[in-house]
């Protein structure tokens, strides 16, 4: 990697963590140099060799599709990949088959293996200039921030989207991470606007943010709304006006009392009677109602260790240990990556869902620094990065459409995005390297 910033145009506290990551990997490659030089060996240098490369491999890749896609008005979100109904019965193991009728037909052949792209209107559209400002914040790599800029530009009209809780997402990954890293005032009111829209999908009756307008459904909420909540602690602090974190905060117990079973396992969606009772309880993307969708419990663990961070309730933090610790007696494989859901038969042939593990592997470093016995979740995360980091999940430069990662999993009980590159564990597995960076620092 190259570091040619002018030091003296950092002014802000910001941009002096940059500079900190800047001197930090200055240090290890001079330090790596001396040891070539000497032959000598150096136990912490070469264990953080690994981070060197990967966060080199990651720029590479996202230099490259930005470069690739610049002047589209598209961003990247997966690769297009075909199903086989056999298997998916295999892994869902389901005696109602009704799920078959809900699967996409199959892209056309021309279309398997090639880009998938997206537009800024879907879900994804944030995580992509998030990853970039993770990896200019981590490298200090003045292209990665212009692109950085011009992709969290590209979501400007998402301000005025109110259809979804999913803005959330889209606008705290992009120009939430904007705000930290190029603060100025139109990102302050763009985050604000959209906060405001995603408070209008809050209902005091029920006490949660609505999720989805889709569906035959009273009232969605899904354990990924959870990380919606970033968005309205944020404004909170921004505005000095309470109402966006009281209502996170009291998303979050309503979650909290409805989401999750005894063993602190959770529901994907649960829906709501207009007078707060519950409609209904149940899957959308995972094995089946009662099973452990692998993204949601990260969903989970991420979300009130957030809560947690904002209000220093402890209730919530204990939530938090709670998930981390099933999620560590529930994954099944030696490397950490969990199979698609923690229910799915273990197999060399259950796909993987990388995305899970890199959002646990954040979650678990912030929780981290919580607890007392904070060292097996850094401990645990370590881990999971440095499976993540391997060939067997790095993209080699030049490779895999341009993605960081491979082996996720979107949604396989709707035939989707099984066994691909996904945006977004791109993105968790960048600010799970930065919160791992500042950690050792
Ligand atoms: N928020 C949708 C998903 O996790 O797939």
């Amino acid at each position: 990697m190259r570091y040619c910033l002018n030091i003296h145009t950092f002014a802000n506290k910001q941009n002096h963590q940059i500079f900190n990551n800047m001197k930090r990997n200055t240090l290890l490659f001079a330090a790596a140099l001396l040891i070539g030089l000497t032959g000598c060996k150096n136990t912490s240098i070469q264990e953080e060799a690994w981070m060197d490369n990967a966060l080199d491999a990651a720029s590479y890749q996202l230099k490259l599709t930005a470069e690739e896609l610049s002047g589209t008005g598209k961003l990247p979100r997966s690769i297009y990949s075909g199903y086989d109904v056999n298997f998916l019965d295999m892994q869902l193991q389901r005696e109602d088959k009704s799920y078959i009728d809900s699967l996409h037909p199959n892209p056309p052949a021309l279309q398997l293996g090639q880009r998938y792209l997206c537009s800024i209107y879907d879900w994804t559209s944030g995580f992509f200039p998030g990853s970039l400002w993770y990896a200019y914040e981590m490298t200090g790599d003045e292209e990665l921030k212009n692109r950085a800029i011009e992709y969290t530009n590209l979501l400007n009209p998402i301000r005025e989207l109110k259809g979804t809780h999913d803005i959330g997402f889209m606008m705290n990954c992009s120009y939430g991470n904007a705000l930290r890293l190029a603060p100025n005032d139109t990102i302050k009111a763009v985050l604000i606007e959209t906060a405001d829209n995603l408070c209008s999908r809050f209902n005091p009756e029920i006490g949660c943010i609505r999720s989805w307008d889709f569906g035959d459904w009273n009232f969605p909420v899904i354990i990924d709304n959870m990380m919606n909540l970033d968005l309205l602690f944020n404004v909170a602090k921004l505005t000095g006006d309470n109402k966006y974190k009281d209502i996170a905060v009291k998303h979050a117990q309503t979650t909290m009392k409805n989401h999750f079973r005894p063993d602190y396992t959770s529901y994907h969606v649960v829906s709501y009677n207009n007078d707060g009772s519950v409609e209904v309880k149940q899957t959308h993307q995972g094995k089946n109602a009662e099973s452990a969708w692998s993204r949601g419990q990260a969903w989970g663990v991420y979300g009130y260790t957030s809560c947690y961070r904002e209000t220093q309730d402890v209730t919530f933090l204990q939530e938090a240990v709670h998930i981390a610790d099933m999620i560590m007696e529930r994954v099944k494989t030696d490397d950490l990556i969990p199979y698609w859901d923690y229910d799915a038969p273990a197999g060399e042939k259950t796909p993987r869902d990388a995305s899970a593990a890199a959002i646990t592997a954040s979650a678990f470093l912030e929780l981290s620094t919580f607890v007392p016995d904070g060292k097996k979740y850094a401990d645990y995360a370590e881990t999971i990065l440095k499976s993540l980091s391997g060939p067997g999940y790095l993209s080699a430069k030049g490779s895999n459409q341009g993605y960081v990662l491979m082996h996720s999993t979107g949604s396989l009980p709707h035939g989707s995005e099984i066994d691909v590159p996904l945006n977004y564990a791109d993105y968790y597995y960048l600010e799970a390297m930065k919160r791992y960076m500042d950690r050792h620092q």
